[in-house]
């Protein structure tokens, strides 16, 4: 029989749960004991969460983490983190305690612009159509008044409209390009509608507007992070083969797609986990990101590393289009405590913050890599896992741990050793 509904919306919780559960799990009561398990006890706050997407049934939890031991630009700071792959927030850590001793991250922010478009045909003669666009140009800008008020007074609104020919790409295309600064806002509403009114200002028989709407692609909100130091100051056994194989495995994810995915993967594991838990926008983020890194035409590395006069430096150039006011930050409880943990920062200020914290997740991940490998760190992680889904005790635990020191963990392993040491 067919499971197509139709109102789904217009049922209760209570009535989704009942059909999803009598529709695709047999009915089976565990299904909504799942489901309920999961729900807050505090009514208002589940009433709060439920309001934020359409057919809402339950809670998916995510691990929030902290890494302490920051230094960016001289001022300590804890980083809210907010992932679900294990090693991240203790890489992070990790690495921030090794540079605080290191004179800490420098960051500084480039450029913090975005970008909106109003994509149009038009068919007749692009001067004609230039001369309109300069004449209606005035009476853009003033369509978006009242919606611009109060972003100018924050220091913010639109900075340029420009007409773009792209009619050798697509027969009859154009574009009004716009810029716009939104200051503490990631400013996707505060955009779109300016797009909105925009276009229909400048509508008219022979234009035909197509679509009116941001872009994630955003080189002009562009951040730095870097971390430098002499040489020596890297320790280990080694630190000039250090540095050395450090920078050749960045250089190689300059120049090698397949490595670069990856290795930019590291950095949105540092990047993303601040992203969630700051409630900003991870898919437009992870979008941005990777169409940066394909800037040149190949896709590449977003960070980079270079040795010379005796010096190791590490860097960062990444666009982050964030907000620090409107939008799930102020609404969604946690992700205001983060934003508060990091001391009220401005957008700008939360740029230079998620640079260095995927900075920091990929100097880990290249450490690592290019010294005693990865799995060396995952598989402890690993390890501490199934054993907590195996309900060791503390005692077993160590045991179990002392044990695999050295070996290699496997999942069906460690479950043999558990039997053993139960027996
Ligand atoms: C795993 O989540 C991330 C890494 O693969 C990143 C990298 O290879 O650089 C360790």
């Amino acid at each position: 029989m067919s499971k197509i509904v139709s109102g789904f919306s217009k049922l209760s919780k209570e009535e989704k749960i009942h059909w999803l559960a009598t529709n695709y799990f047999n009915s089976q009561p565990e299904i909504i004991e799942t489901i309920k398990q999961y729900w807050n006890v505090d009514e208002k706050l589940q009433q709060l969460h439920d309001d934020f997407i359409e057919n809402t049934i339950s809670n998916f939890y995510m691990p929030y983490g902290v890494a302490p031991n920051f230094i960016i630009n001289g001022k300590e700071y804890v980083i809210p983190m907010v992932v679900e792959e294990s090693s991240v927030v203790a890489a992070a850590s990790l690495v921030a305690k090794f540079w605080s001793s290191r004179g800490g991250f420098k960051a500084e922010v480039l450029s913090t612009t975005k970008i909106g478009q109003i994509h149009f045909m038009f068919q007749g003669n692009t001067s004609e159509l230039q001369e309109y666009f300069m004449s209606k140009k005035e009476d853009l800008i003033n369509a978006t008044a009242d919606i611009t008020k109060n972003m100018e007074k924050r220091g913010g609104g639109i900075l340029d409209i420009q007409l773009v020919d792209k009619t050798d790409k697509l027969s009859d295309y154009y574009q009004l390009h716009v810029t716009f600064e939104t200051v503490d806002s990631m400013g996707a509403n505060f955009i779109n509608s300016c797009l909105e009114a925009m276009a229909k200002e400048f509508r008219k028989e022979d234009i035909e507007i197509v679509m009116s709407i941001l872009s994630n692609y955003v080189p002009e909100c562009l951040v730095r992070a870097e971390v430098s130091c002499k040489i020596e100051e890297l320790g280990g056994e080694n630190p000039h083969k250090f540095a050395e194989k450090f920078c050749q495995a960045v250089q190689i994810a300059e120049i090698e797609p397949y490595r670069a995915v990856t290795h930019n993967k590291g950095i949105m594991n540092g990047i993303d986990a601040v992203v969630l838990a700051t409630g900003n926008d991870f898919r437009a983020i992870e979008a941005g990101a990777h169409a940066y890194a394909s800037k040149s035409g190949h896709y590449k590395s977003l960070t980079h590393c270079d040795i010379s006069n005796g010096i190791f430096r590490f860097w960062i150039e990444i666009p982050l289009a964030l907000g620090t006011v409107g939008g799930l930050t102020s609404l969604h409880p946690m992700a205001k405590l983060s934003l508060d943990m990091l001391q009220k920062p401005s957008a700008r200020e939360l740029m230079m913050i998620m640079a260095t914290a995927g900075l920091a997740q990929n100097f880990a991940a290249l450490r690592a890599l290019t010294t005693k490998g990865i799995q060396h760190g995952h598989m402890k992680m690993h390890l501490m896992n199934i054993l907590n889904q195996l309900g060791a005790n503390d005692t077993d635990k160590q045991k179990i741990v002392d044990y695999f020191e050295g070996k290699t963990v496997s999942h069906s392993a460690v479950v043999e050793k558990y039997k053993e040491i139960k027996k």
